[in-house]
């Protein structure tokens, strides 16, 4: 019987310190054998942000023991291991150098196999984790970094369709809620004080929601937020604010993914089963969920949401992509270090800053 491959994966590249021991399944899927993350929410939150000194100490703390726990818990040893993969960028580099120097060091005192990641390859192939899915496949990478369209044609191979040309989705939501004083991290906390609001209390902008393909705009949306948080006169208002903000993303996110999907199906003619996968920390959101689950039933896509504790940051995606990586023979090459940037696509073009035009 083939040897399946197991592997220690390590995040570190923002706000979780992580790492994840994971095995190949038979079936192209994953077993999770464990799964650590240790969020820093509780320090950063004073500030309103990351604060990446702050960030890189406690990973600093935190990493050797997060890393114990995770092989204490999978029950292996670091001998058992075929593999260590780390997170390379695209990140904090004060953070990332923590978790990408500790891995190469465990591999070579272990002598194992070294993989550097890219945070965004964990987001897009984690949903095969739990399914069993087939390439190529349409991505949407909503994280609070990166808001991207990408077609995955298969492990190394991501062609980027559409992308944000200003703030990225998870974003626009973290700077909503500190408008609207709504406590950090924005997100979880945009969605939950929503559910207190009516979502039709205020019209806002969706910016080149009928140009520009499936490229996304949110600054004027969040600005509009602002504008408008200044006359606010009650809770049930801020709530409304809110709620009216989730739903304008959900709407812009409809839009956008119908117009990805039209792309996908042009550019893809020979696959009759269409999978739509959603990662990234946003896609834990219900609103959108739900949103996206509509659209795909419309187009006739498969629509795919990693589990929750594999939307966010996480080691298993980690050592998932270092597996399949392993797999392909893409092996490290030996001068490889940490990035801050680091596109999945490079050919893609790079749509940020003043004077884009569409
Ligand atoms: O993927 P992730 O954990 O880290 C990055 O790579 O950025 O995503 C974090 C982002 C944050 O902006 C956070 O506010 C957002 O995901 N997020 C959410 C929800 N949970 C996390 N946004 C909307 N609704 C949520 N429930
Ligand atoms: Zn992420």
């Amino acid at each position: 019987m083939k040897k399946k491959l197991t592997f220690l994966g390590i995040e570190t590249s923002c706000d979780e310190t992580a790492a994840a021991i994971v095995q190949e399944n038979s079936n192209s899927t994953a077993n999770v054998l464990s799964n650590i993350v240790s969020s820093q929410i509780k320090e950063h939150k004073k500030f309103g942000g990351v604060v990446p000194e702050i960030a890189a100490r406690s990973h600093i703390e935190n990493i050797d023991f997060i890393i114990e726990k995770a092989l204490q818990k999978s029950k292996k040893k670091i001998k058992d291991l075929d593999g260590i993969a780390a997170t390379a960028g695209p990140g904090l580099v004060v953070c990332l150098h923590v978790g990408f120097n500790i891995g190469k060091s465990i591999a070579a005192f272990g002598n194992k196999l070294f993989f550097p990641i890219n945070h965004l390859e964990g987001h897009a192939l984690s949903p095969s984790i739990e399914n069993k899915i087939s390439f190529p496949y349409l991505l949407l990478l909503v994280s609070g970094g990166h808001s991207q369209y990408l077609i995955v044609n298969g492990v190394n191979n991501y062609k980027q369709i559409g992308t944000t040309i200003d703030d990225a989705v998870g974003e626009a939501f973290d700077k909503t809620a500190k408008i609207l004083n709504l406590g950090y991290p924005g997100g979880p906390n945009i969605e939950k004080f929503s559910k207190l609001g009516r979502k039709d209390s205020f019209i806002l902008p969706q910016p080149i929601i009928n140009r520009a393909g499936c490229n996304l705009s949110l600054a004027g949306l969040k600005t509009d937020v602002l504008r408008k948080s200044k006359n606010l006169k009650s809770n049930k208002e801020r709530y409304n604010l809110a709620a009216s903000f989730q739903e304008t993303v959900n709407k812009i996110l409809k839009k956008k993914t119908e117009v990805a999907m039209k792309q996908f199906k042009n550019e893809i003619t020979n696959k009759s089963l269409k999978y739509f996968v959603v990662a990234g920390g946003v896609a834990a959101n219900e609103t959108i969920r739900k949103g996206l689950k509509e659209v795909s039933l419309k187009m006739n896509f498969k629509p795919i949401f990693p589990s929750r504790e594999f939307c966010g940051d996480n080691a298993a995606m980690i050592a998932w992509a270092g597996i399949q990586r392993c797999k392909k023979k893409l092996f490290n090459k030996k001068n490889e270090t940490v990035k801050s940037r680091w596109p999945l696509d490079i050919k893609a073009p790079f749509l940020k800053g003043p004077g884009l035009k569409f």
